[in-house]
């Protein structure tokens, strides 16, 4: 048997992980919480992006005028390189090196979730997120994005959504600027402007941006909805990933996942406990799709190991 053929026989680390949890006992946990309106700080309005010129054969009084679709503006950021020595020395995927037994896994982890954003009516953004610190978050979303962006017909924008800790453009070597917070904080940042393109051409990442004392209160505003909308309007190819801080140390977590399609829950086979799994994924009720990644990682003589998994007790 061959090493790809033994990681089918597997499943996909999301049907590992279902299997070793019982998920559905953990999603009867607590809710996410509910940010009360009242409690907002004002947000300004949203300044609505210049509308295409109607060819004077849809103008308004033009019987077969078709309703207007709005389409997300392209980026406008400069464009710069990943560094691939970093992506290397950090463990991630390769842009154009060898099939590895870590590329197989998410290319499986990719498949099952292209799947399920056909079919899911909250757009094409996915959280990956977790109960603690240190699980694999950032890992496995910029491996997903590196992954999700060798797809031909897809648009990748990965974006840092842990603003207490960013770190995803320095992982990739790139520079960063204004992000994320930034643009919900103040209507005068173009969201667009903010996002850095890079040197592969269906990735882009946004920076989280200054970090402020409300940024779940923003997160939770009707602006973050517009502001993704903004990005993914009328772009069926473009798919959002966001990165985010930890379940049970910070709120933005839970409250993002009331924007995506699906809530990865990663699970690091040698370190998630299961109350801890079943807290954290009570955080994401009434939101996303919540899928669990099983995240494990073995340090031995051969180097890293990407995917093993050790049932419980078992000895390593
Ligand atoms: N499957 C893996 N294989 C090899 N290294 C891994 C794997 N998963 C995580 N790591 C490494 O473990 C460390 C912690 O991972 P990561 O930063 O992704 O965690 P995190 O959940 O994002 O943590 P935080 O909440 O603090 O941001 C990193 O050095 C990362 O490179
Ligand atoms: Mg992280």
């Amino acid at each position: 048997m061959n090493q790809h053929s033994s990681i089918k026989g597997r499943g996909s680390l999301i049907e590992r992980a279902t299997e070793i949890y019982d998920f559905n006992a953990a999603l009867r946990g607590r809710a996410a919480p509910v940010v009360d309106p009242t409690d907002l700080p004002p947000v300004p309005a949203v300044t609505p992006p210049p509308a295409a010129p109607v060819p004077a054969a849809f103008a308004a009084d033009s019987p077969a005028a078709p309703a207007f679709t709005p389409r997300a503006p392209d980026w406008t950021g400069p464009v710069q390189p990943i560094d691939r020595i970093k992506l290397a020395e950090a463990g991630f995927l390769r842009p154009d090196s060898a099939v590895t037994t870590m590329s197989e896994e998410f290319r499986l982890l990719k498949r099952d979730l292209l799947s399920q954003l056909r079919t899911n009516p909250r757009g094409n953004r996915i959280l990956v997120c977790s109960a603690h610190s240190g699980e694999g978050k950032t890992f496995c979303a910029i491996n997903l994005a590196l992954s999700l962006a060798a797809e031909k017909d897809r648009e990748i924008l990965l974006v840092d959504a842990d603003f207490g800790k960013p770190g995803i453009p320095a992982q990739l070597g790139l520079e960063t600027g204004r992000g994320l917070m930034d643009a919900l904080a103040d209507p005068l940042v173009a969201i667009e402007d903010c996002v850095i393109r890079t040197d592969i051409s269906s990735l882009s990442v946004l920076p989280a941006g200054q970090r402020s004392h409300d940024d779940t209160e923003y997160l939770a505003s009707a602006r973050t909805e517009q502001l993704l909308k903004r990005l993914t309007d009328g772009r069926p190819e473009r798919i959002i990933i966001f990165d985010s801080p930890p379940l049970l140390a910070a709120s933005p977590a839970a409250v993002l996942a009331s924007h995506a399609a699906i809530a990865l829950l990663v699970v690091r086979a040698d370190k998630t406990s299961e109350s801890a799994l079943r807290d954290a994924a009570g955080m994401l009720k009434g939101g996303a799709q919540v899928q669990l990644l099983l995240n494990a990682v073995r340090f031995n003589s051969g180097g890293r190991r990407f995917g093993s998994y050790y049932a419980k007790g078992e000895a390593q």
